[in-house]
């Protein structure tokens, strides 16, 4: 599967090795979950071994990536109901339609005239140049379709906003009424009066909602004689994420919430290239009051042919920098902005700055606007919008996915000016849009000779690959710059419906490459999955970690292998092993472990990718001398689908989603109440649950996985005991 220009696609798939390979592979994929309890298998015991060296787990291992890719922030994160607000579309009645005799459901006798008019005197214009004189004489109405609609919630209050201004007339007033998808009216307010005053002025109407519509549009009518100026007619539900009006989909910024990310980055992407410079990402037009930041086309507006093109797709940036640090911050994430490099996209005009100057001011300014005193102009400004203490940040990108010297060239210009004035901010450079290749290879050995902190690396490929390359960071330089796993997605097999992109086996490959990425976390610091967010009614690329229609969001069983990693982070990661090596696709297993230094508890991943359920045990030494494994509490997680096919929609959300089962301490308990079943073992959908054994000093954890499946088993040791036991011996390879 591609998504680019037919040309990038095809060199992607010559680099992917999408050949008879994948296709004998995605055979076995299909024959998946025969639930055969008897197979022949050769690994039976893994070790995890406390007393080798550890390497630390960084906190920001597990993050996520946001871009402005299938609606996800105007239509999407970003609850702004009403589309092309403030006229600043190419076509400035884009979205808008005036209500007529004849095509109004509200039957007023409508007489008047619309211009739109513009404050700007030269193009291309900056900031908020139009907005809508309106005369009438009677009544006049305009219909507002929303990003494919708008939802409503019944109960649910909505705070309309607009600014007016009077230039004729003293006593007009305004009604807000909904339609559903066939046009008749839901709800509507009372005409109130607008203020009787010709500078510009802010009205305010909030309304509940009295009945659900997923595809409600939204009517304004203005009744009187006389003229107003209106811009900024804007629409919001009240309940956003911390209620802050003008806010974020609190569905939405929840399921962020809930796969606790170590790091966000934003805000793309091929979004921060553009398609040529102008339309690059240039994030001071992104701060500062909303009403007067530069609504620009979205990149992504022309990249596909339809029905994936988006012509009214813009950016308003009511979601800019100043919301995203903020987001940041909320989720508890540290923030990664990833700046434009002075190169438009090389996949489009391949367009490069002849003057860097302009770009790298903007990443100085950044980093004074996110840390910067409020003395400073730029912090002043983050003080002035709501934040006077800093965003900390810590990482700046430099450059999305570029290659070749015109990138290397820029991108060691943008490190020796930053790193002088900045050495604080760790940088991170990009390796290129392919995981292997010449110009991944040369972006590594160029890179390698400058000081990037991070190199970011891309991989979109089919579910195998992800299989074969759970040993990628097995062999790679341990003295070199880390990597941050920028943008990666598991494409398979897709089915008409949206969120068919995401099938379970598409989660489950990533799931065994991400206990590579676990072993290998001195290597790999960051890593995220991408892209992150789609409208399912106006989706570009596929498949996505999240998808959403105007009321409701899904997650998909690639978010639930995010989360099971995020929640079982760790801090050390322990050696796991079978028959001394670790275990990356013997037998279709693959396996890592952490333990958390500050809870005590032990994480082990195992991920069975074969069609056979599999009996193992692993023996863990060098914790346990003194940790009764009757005192142990046991959670068990699995993840496992009736087929690998299988996937969540907005219609069956629920169909592939992580159980959770307790073990050891708390069930032992369980079973003192039940006498007589003390001897049964416990089962799970036919599965014993795990068994805790002491073996001399070390721990003996048996288990069986289903076919298909990802497990975390936690152990909960006694932390005191557990933790400290072989520090003496820890051998720290990171820091
Ligand atoms: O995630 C979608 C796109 O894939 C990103 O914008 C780009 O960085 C990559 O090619």
């Amino acid at each position: 599967m591609c998504f680019k220009s037919q040309k990038h696609c095809n060199r992607k798939a010559i680099k992917r090795g999408v050949g008879l390979l994948s296709a004998l592979l995605l055979t076995t994929a299909a024959r998946l979950f025969s639930q055969n309890m008897t197979a022949q298998q050769s690994t039976k015991t893994i070790t995890i071994d406390a007393r080798a060296p550890r390497i630390q787990v960084s906190p920001t291992m597990w993050g996520i990536f946001f871009e402005d890719i299938n609606f996800a922030a105007d239509g999407g994160i970003y609850a702004e109901l009403i589309k092309n607000r403030s006229f600043e579309f190419d076509d400035p009645f884009m979205g808008w339609r005036r209500l007529e005799q004849k095509n109004s459901p509200i039957k007023v006798d409508f007489n008047g005239k619309l211009l739109i008019t513009s404050r700007g005197t030269s193009q291309p214009h900056t900031g908020n140049h139009r907005y809508a004189h309106i005369d009438l004489s009677g009544y006049f109405g305009l219909e507002n379709e929303g990003f494919r609609a708008m939802g409503f919630k019944s109960g649910e209050p909505y705070r309309f906003t607009a600014a007016f201004r009077l230039k004729k007339g003293t006593s007009l007033a305004i009604q807000l009424a909904v339609v559903n998808d066939s046009g008749i009216v839901q709800f509507k307010t009372p005409y109130k009066p607008l203020a009787a005053t010709d500078t510009w002025t802010t009205f305010e109407e909030v309304f509940t909602a009295t009945s659900t519509i997923n595809k409600g549009k939204l009517l304004i009518l203005f009744k009187g004689s006389g003229a107003l100026d209106a811009d900024m007619l804007s629409l919001f539900p009240v309940h956003t994420w911390k209620n802050r009006p003008g806010g974020l989909r609190k569905d939405l910024v929840q399921k962020l919430y809930d796969l606790h990310p170590g790091f966000i980055r934003f805000p793309g992407g091929c979004i921060v290239e553009g398609r040529t410079l102008v339309n690059r990402y240039q994030w001071k037009n992104t701060v500062g009051p909303v009403a007067e930041r530069t609504t620009i086309a979205n990149r992504w507006q022309t990249e596909f042919k339809a029905p994936r093109n988006a012509p009214d797709y813009y950016q308003s940036y009511g979601l800019g920098f100043y919301e995203y640090f903020l987001l940041a911050e909320d989720l508890h994430a540290a923030p990664l902005p990833i700046l434009n490099c002075g190169m438009a996209c090389q996949y489009n005009s391949g367009e490069v700055a002849a003057d860097l100057e302009p770009y790298i001011q903007d990443a100085l300014d950044l980093i004074e606007f996110a840390n910067g005193d409020t003395s400073t102009p730029y912090g002043h400004l983050r003080a002035k919008m709501g934040h006077p203490k800093p965003f900390h940040l810590k990482y700046l990108g430099i450059g999305n996915e570029q290659w070749e010297s015109q990138y290397f060239d820029r991108y060691k210009i943008f490190e020796s000016r930053l790193k002088l004035a900045h050495p604080e901010i760790q940088l991170v450079s990009g390796s290129g849009p392919y995981n292997s290749g010449k110009w991944f290879d040369d972006a590594w050995s160029t890179l390698r000779k400058l000081h990037p902190s991070l190199i970011d690396e891309h991989y979109y490929a089919p579910p195998e690959w992800f299989l074969d390359q759970a040993g990628r960071y097995d062999d790679y330089d341990r003295k070199g710059p880390k990597v941050f796993a920028g943008e990666y997605a598991a494409h398979g097999k897709s089915g008409k419906a949206p969120e068919s992109a995401n099938s379970f086996y598409s989660a489950l490959t990533e799931a065994a490459f991400m206990t590579g990425l676990e072993r290998n976390a001195d290597v790999v610091r960051m890593s995220s999955y991408a892209p992150l967010l789609a409208n399912v009614n106006a989706w570009q690329w596929r498949p996505d970690l999240i998808w959403f229609d105007n009321l409701h969001s899904i997650a998909t069983p690639n978010y639930y292998v995010q989360q099971i990693f995020s929640l079982s982070k760790g801090t050390e990661v322990l050696a796991t092993t079978s028959a001394k090596a670790p275990l990356k696709g013997q037998d279709s297993l693959y396996a890592s472990t952490t333990l958390d230094s500050t809870t005590g508890k032990i994480y082990i991943k195992l991920v069975n990718v074969s069609n056979s359920s599999r009996a193992l045990t692993f023996r863990i030494k060098g914790l346990t001398t003194h940790s009764k494994s009757s005192s142990i509490l046991g959670k068990w997680t699995l993840f496992t689908a009736d087929s690998p096919q299988a996937y969540n929609s907005l219609q069956q959300p629920g169909l592939v989603r992580p159980v959770y089962l307790n073990f050891g301490q708390s069930n032992l308990m369980k079973r003192k109440q039940s006498q007589k079943d003390k001897n049964k073992p416990e089962q799970f959908l036919g599965y014993p649950l795990p068994l805790i054994n002491n073996i001399g000093d070390d721990l003996q954890l048996k288990v069986t996985t289903p076919a298909g499946a990802v497990s975390v088993f936690e152990l909960s040791l006694n932390p005191q005991k557990a933790i400290h036991r072989h520090i003496n011996n820890t051998r720290q390879r990171h820091n």
